[in-house]
């Protein structure tokens, strides 16, 4: 088994385009759709994605619900709701490692071996890149190094800022 930053990839892309087991959607709490990657995702998985998120019950920050992928090539979405940045001291660096962490938990539950995640709440919700790369590449680390199953965590980095902070955040141990 390879180690857990080997089992960490940079792709370059969107998201609705993977055919991984499970993609990561950035998604509000009503988990009824929205604009960034939420809209991609609904746009691409079809009306039934949403049929489906309205039996969900809404989802909580930090928190992250399953459901198919429809017309994606993934198997699964897995919705997690990001913080809003607030300035950093209203909870959101938790919350955030929350999301990663849930969202790794419930993959694993269905069996998934390779998950692909958007920048969590760098878009709309205006998380400060540097510390949201941070925060994303330590949960996935810690993750990884507790569990076998999952072989492959892709960060897909939507433009060239997000690469590059994912890029700083890995060559910091
Ligand atoms: N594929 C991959 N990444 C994407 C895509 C895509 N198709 N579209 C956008 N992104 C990237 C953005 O560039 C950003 O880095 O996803 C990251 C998250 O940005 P947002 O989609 O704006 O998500 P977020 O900041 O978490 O805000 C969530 O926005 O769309 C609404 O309904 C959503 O209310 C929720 C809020």
């Amino acid at each position: 088994m390879n180690t857990p930053s080997e089992r960490i990839q940079l792709t370059s892309g969107d998201i609705t385009n993977l055919a991984v087991d499970a993609i990561v959607n950035a998604a509000n709490r009503s988990l009824l759709g929205g604009g960034g990657v939420d809209g991609a995702i609904h746009r691409t998985a079809g009306p039934e994605l949403l049929a489906e998120c309205r039996t969900l019950g809404g989802c909580e920050t930090g928190q992250a619900k399953l459901t198919r992928g429809y017309c994606l090539p993934a198997r699964f979405v897995i919705h997690t709701v990001g913080p809003i940045w607030q300035g950093g001291d209203r909870g959101e660096p938790e919350l955030l490692a929350a999301c990663y962490r849930n969202s790794l938990e419930l993959a694993a539950e269905h069996g998934v071996r390779n998950i692909a995640f958007p920048a969590i709440s760098c878009g709309v919700y205006r998380y400060p890149l540097p510390d949201a790369a941070r925060i994303a590449v330590r949960e996935v680390r810690r993750f990884l190094a507790g569990d076998a199953q999952i072989e492959t965590v892709y960060l897909v980095c939507f433009d060239e800022t997000v690469r590059q902070a994912y890029q700083q955040a890995l060559a910091e141990e």
